[in-house]
């Protein structure tokens, strides 16, 4: 029995547009969300211009992949989800698997890169790297969610 009750983390995840084009590869990855006991916070689908897509990755803008990433991310549909967890950033990134869809598939066979990634840019999901970026990710998804909106609504979160 577990007498503490869990500090819950926030984490944005993706799932990127090679994976959201696949019906079945979708309902495995929330499927794989669940089956990892986060709670499902809210969820949403929606298309990225261009524009969205530099601004979000802008702190790439230099590396060789920029313009790859930068293409595919807007390309088609994306589902953004609000996942809670106990260390929901890190937890959420080891399921996710490394980047590279080499390393994923030959050392991480059963993460969710290592199953369905085609390609390192085409690597089917995205989660945040740290509580700052959590933050900042969750807010361009999710408005409603910051900071602001709630100051801004008068309502009180209770701390
Ligand atoms: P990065 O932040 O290094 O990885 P992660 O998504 O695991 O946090 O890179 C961001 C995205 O950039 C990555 O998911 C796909 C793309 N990318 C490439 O296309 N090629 C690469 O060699 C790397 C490192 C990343």
């Amino acid at each position: 029995v577990r007498l503490s009750r869990p500090v819950l983390q926030l984490t944005l995840a993706l799932v990127k547009p090679d994976a959201v084009a696949h019906p079945l590869i979708l309902q495995a990855i929330h499927q794989k969300i669940l089956e990892n006991d986060f709670i499902i916070v809210t969820n949403r689908d929606l298309t990225w211009s261009r524009e969205a897509s530099q601004t979000f990755y802008s702190q790439h803008s230099g590396r060789f992949f920029y313009q790859r990433l930068v293409e595919f991310m807007s390309s088609g549909p994306l589902r953004a989800y609000i996942l809670a967890h106990e260390d929901a950033i890190r937890h959420w990134r080891k399921i996710m698997g490394p980047t590279q869809v080499c390393r994923a598939r030959y050392t991480a066979p059963h993460t969710i890169r290592g199953s369905y990634g085609l390609t390192d840019t085409r690597n089917s999901t995205h989660g945040s790297d740290c509580p700052e970026s959590a933050s900042r990710e969750l807010a361009t998804f999710f408005p409603e969610f910051s900071e602001g909106a709630w100051a801004a609504s008068g309502h009180s979160r209770g701390d």
